[in-house]
C-alpha cells in the first residue's frame, strides 16, 4: 500500500496535465443525492417514467415538476471543499480539465475553468421546437407546469436523457483531455454509465495514471492504478495541498 502511495506521490510531483472525472458522489457532501445505492435517486423514482424523451412527451408536467424539484434542491446547494480543491488545483498544474457527469453546475460555480459537461446542465433549458435556450434563472418557470416557448413548442431541460446520445463535442473534448493527461481523477462514480464511463479508460489506454477516489470499490476499481477510499470533500483538499506543497507553490 506505501509503495502505491509513494508511487501516486511521485505521479504527482511531474504531472502537468489532469483530467478530473466526476459522478453524483462529488456533490454528496453538497447535500444533492446521487443516484445508485443507499438513500439514491433511483430507490425513489424510476428513471424511465422520468428521465427520458417518452416520458416526458406523454407526460411533460411531471417529468417538469420532477426537474423543477431537483433545481430547488440544487440552487439552494452549494459547492463543497471537493469542487473547491478541483479548481485551485488549476493553480498548480499547467492544465486541469473537469468532465463531469453531473448536471449541477458545482464545477463552475467553485471556479473550475474547463468543465466539459457530458449530461447537460439542469440550469439550462430548450425548446423543443426552434430550439431557443432558457435560463432557468431567467426564465419565470412555473413549478408544476412544463412551459412553452414564443413560438408554441414544448421547453425541456438541457440534460441528457436514457436513450439519448451524449453532446458530442463536450465528449469529444473529454477524451482527448483523458488522452492528454498525465492523471485522470475519478470521482464519486459508479462508473457504470457509458459512453461516459469510457473516458478514465481511455485517458489509462493513453498511458494516464488513473486514480480513483471514491467511499466504496466500483466497476472502475479494477482498472485504477490507484484507489483512495474515503470522501471526496476531504480526499481532495488533502490532495490539493500536497499538489501545492510538491510544485513547492508558496
Ligand atoms: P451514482 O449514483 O451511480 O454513483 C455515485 C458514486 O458516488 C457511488 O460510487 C458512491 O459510492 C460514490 N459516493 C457517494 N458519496 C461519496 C462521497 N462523499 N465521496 C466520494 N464518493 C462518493 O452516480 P453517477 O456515477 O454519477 O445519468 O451516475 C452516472 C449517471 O447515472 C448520472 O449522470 C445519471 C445517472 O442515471 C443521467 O441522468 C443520464
Amino acid at each position: 500500500m506505501n509503495e502505491l502511495k509513494n508511487m501516486f506521490v511521485e505521479k504527482l510531483k511531474t504531472a502537468n496535465k489532469l483530467l478530473v472525472f466526476t459522478g453524483a458522489g462529488i456533490s454528496a457532501e453538497s447535500g444533492i443525492a446521487t443516484f445508485r445505492g443507499e438513500g439514491g435517486i433511483w430507490e425513489k423514482f424510476k428513471a424511465e417514467e422520468l428521465a427520458n424523451f417518452n416520458a416526458f412527451m406523454s407526460n411533460p408536467d411531471l417529468v417538469w415538476e420532477w426537474y423543477q424539484y431537483r433545481r430547488k434542491i440544487i440552487n439552494e446547494a452549494k459547492p463543497n471543499k471537493g469542487h473547491y480543491a478541483i479548481a485551485e488545483m488549476e493553480l498548480y498544474f499547467e492544465s486541469v480539465k473537469v468532465s463531469t457527469q453531473n448536471v449541477d453546475n458545482m464545477h463552475k460555480r467553485a471556479g473550475s475553468k474547463n468543465v466539459y459537461e457530458l449530461h447537460g446542465n439542469i440550469e439550462r433549458n430548450y425548446c423543443l421546437k426552434c430550439r431557443t435556450f432558457y435560463n432557468s434563472a431567467d426564465f419565470n418557470f412555473e413549478y408544476n407546469k412544463a412551459p412553452k416557448c414564443k413560438c408554441g413548442g414544448l421547453i425541456r431541460p438541457d440534460v441528457v436523457w436514457f436513450g439519448e446520445t451524449l453532446p458530442m463535442e463536450e465528449f469529444a473534448l473529454s477524451e482527448k483531455a483523458a488522452s492528454n493527461s498525465d492523471i485522470v481523477f475519478v470521482v464519486g462514480t459508479s462508473a457504470v454509465v457509458y459512453p461516459a464511463a469510457q473516458i478514465p479508460i481511455s485517458g489509462k489506454s493513453s498511458g494516464a495514471y488513473v486514480v480513483e477516489i471514491n467511499i466504496e470499490e466500483t466497476a472502475l476499481t479494477r482498472f485504477a492504478d490507484y484507489s483512495i477510499f474515503g470522501k471526496s470533500g476531504e480526499i481532495l483538499p488533502e490532495i490539493c495541498k500536497l499538489s501545492k506543497e510538491l510544485k513547492n507553490i508558496c
